[in-house]
């Protein structure tokens, strides 16, 4: 009885021991190999959870920070300007007169440029928090923008990318709770709201200025930022731990246009005025930074932010195309002496032709490793590898593609066509992969599956005269996709 008793005690223990061992190893084999994060676990299964309140801390000093240093001269906003004197297409080879419409005073740079440097002070001993050694996605969308950045992580998670995604938003009024608590989390995904973090201040937060506080606030040391309407053609897993990321620690990519920044920008921030051809300017739908390396810098961007609507949007663009944040990155940079690369390669636009005119609807980026790789060596591919299509123009919102004037039906016939090129020239750019025809599947299951989950969700329903959302993306992919493979 005893004997039989203390074995089989024994026989548990042993059993005990080895599932632990077995649990141990498959927490660490996770968490090695697979780069899993715990943070998306349940909060009850969760082992450890960063501390918001250093979060807060650190945002209520820099908003101190920014209210304290402000410009202490009236908007810039109601300069008078000339129109479009700031659309120069970029060239390497053409250093053009910089534009300088933004006649101000050397009293008003003076003092903008006293503000600037108490501002750079004040922050100086700041430390951006972060978990070390984490890398991850950031984005931000709210509103009629959701549908488009679910589609775009769809078509991320197509690429095996496996990286948690974090995305910004302002306040309850844009938070969901199946967005937040389900379909997220599905998607190794979830919300995190700047009210939470900076409570009230949140409000004082829009639009172009969400992305600078989003990549402030995201818990990732690495951060690839990602416009709502922007997808990754590859897994980005590597991108972080290779150049030239690597060593600058900030990577950009070019819009189509020169740069059109006041010449007292540069004098505001203390930095010699670049030559005009020596980059283009930049398109920040996609951006890597280090927040380890780059915090000063981020800081700096915060500054031309927060007061970007009336000052420093006008300095660094000028009436010029693509005004808002895109330039305060490099800019951020350039004030405190970090380094950074931009991507050489031209940024490709991607469209469509209609009755014999072109229409772009994306720009297509290349792959930063490869780009750094020709630069050191001088040596030319045959063809670079995509990285990113940015559809910027129109948004693959289902009810305005299909309106009337809507970009999929051709006008004079009525009948759908593609948006990216026909199926040739898709295959041939993309390297095989129709990613059109990818990320129509993805259109249609967020209209069709999801199109009722969401507030601000715009899915219109059938009637007896019109096909609703998702029988329309039902019938446009049967037509034109079904055309083209007979083709
Ligand atoms: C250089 O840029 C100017 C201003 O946009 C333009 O008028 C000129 O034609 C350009 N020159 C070349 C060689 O592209
Ligand atoms: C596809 O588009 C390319 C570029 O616009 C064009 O040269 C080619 O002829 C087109 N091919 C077909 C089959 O329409
Ligand atoms: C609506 O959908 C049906 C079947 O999917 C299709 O036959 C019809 O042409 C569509 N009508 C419109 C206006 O798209």
């Amino acid at each position: 009885m005893l004997a039989s008793s203390l074995s089989r005690t024994r026989d548990r223990l042993i059993a005990l021991v080895v599932v632990g061992i077995v649990f141990v190893s498959l927490v660490a084999f996770v968490q090695i190999n697979l780069d899993w994060d715990f943070r998306y676990l349940p909060n009850s299964i969760r082992p450890s959870q960063h501390d918001p309140a250093v979060y807060t801390r650190f945002g209520n000093a820099l908003f101190e920070a920014l209210e304290q240093s402000g410009p202490p001269i009236p908007p810039l906003k109601d300069v008078p300007y000339r129109d479009n004197s700031g659309l120069i297409f970029w060239k390497a080879t053409n250093d053009t007169l910089r534009p300088d419409i933004l006649h101000m005073e050397s009293d008003a740079v003076l003092a903008m440029r006293q503000a600037h440097e108490d501002y750079i002070e004040a922050t100086k001993d700041l430390q951006l928090p972060f978990r070390p050694r984490t890398s991850g996605i950031v984005s931000t969308a709210g509103g009629r923008y959701l549908p488009i950045f679910i589609i775009s992580l769809r078509m991320l998670r197509r690429t095996g990318c496996h990286l948690p995604v974090e995305l910004f938003l302002r306040n309850e009024e844009e938070h969901g709770a199946y967005l937040c608590d389900t379909l997220l989390p599905s998607l190794n995904a979830r919300c995190v709201r700047l009210d939470d973090i900076v409570g009230a201040k949140a409000t004082t937060i829009s639009k172009f200025q969400v992305k600078i506080f989003s990549l402030l606030f995201t818990s990732f040391e690495n951060a690839l930022f990602l416009d709502a309407d922007n997808f990754l053609l590859r897994d980005p897993k590597d991108i972080f731990k290779q150049q030239p990321f690597r060593s600058s620690g900030l990577v950009t990519w070019p819009d189509f246009w020169a740069s059109s920044a006041s010449k007292h920008f540069y004098e505001i921030i203390n930095f010699p005025t670049p030559a005009m051809n020596e980059r283009a300017s930049s398109e920040s739908g996609q951006l890597l930074v280090s927040k380890a390396s780059h915090g000063k810098a981020l800081m700096a961007t915060a500054y031309y932010n927060f007061y970007g609507p009336e000052y420093f949007y006008q300095l660094l663009t000028q009436d010029g195309p693509g005004g808002g944040d895109k330039e305060t990155f490099l800019a951020g940079a350039q004030a405190v002496g970090a380094p950074f690369y931009q991507v050489g390669h031209y940024v490709d636009t991607i469209g469509y032709y209609e009755d014999g005119h072109y229409h772009g609807v994306a720009m297509m980026q290349y792959d930063p490793i490869e780009d750094a790789a020709i630069t050191r060596s001088g040596k030319e591919v045959a063809k670079r590898k995509p990285f990113s299509v940015h559809h910027n123009y129109p948004k693959y919102d289902t009810v305005e593609l299909f309106s009337a004037e809507g970009a999929a039906i051709d006008h004079a016939t009525g009948q759908g066509h593609r948006l990216l090129g026909n199926k040739t020239l898709t295959l041939e750019r993309f390297n095989g992969r129709d990613v059109e025809y990818e990320l129509w599947e993805e259109i249609e299951h967020v209209a069709c599956v999801l199109g009722d989950k969401f507030r601000h969700w715009q899915v219109l329903p059938n009637t007896d005269e019109r096909n609703g959302t998702c029988d329309s993306v039902k019938h446009y992919r049967a037509t034109v996709f079904a055309a083209d493979e007979i083709v």
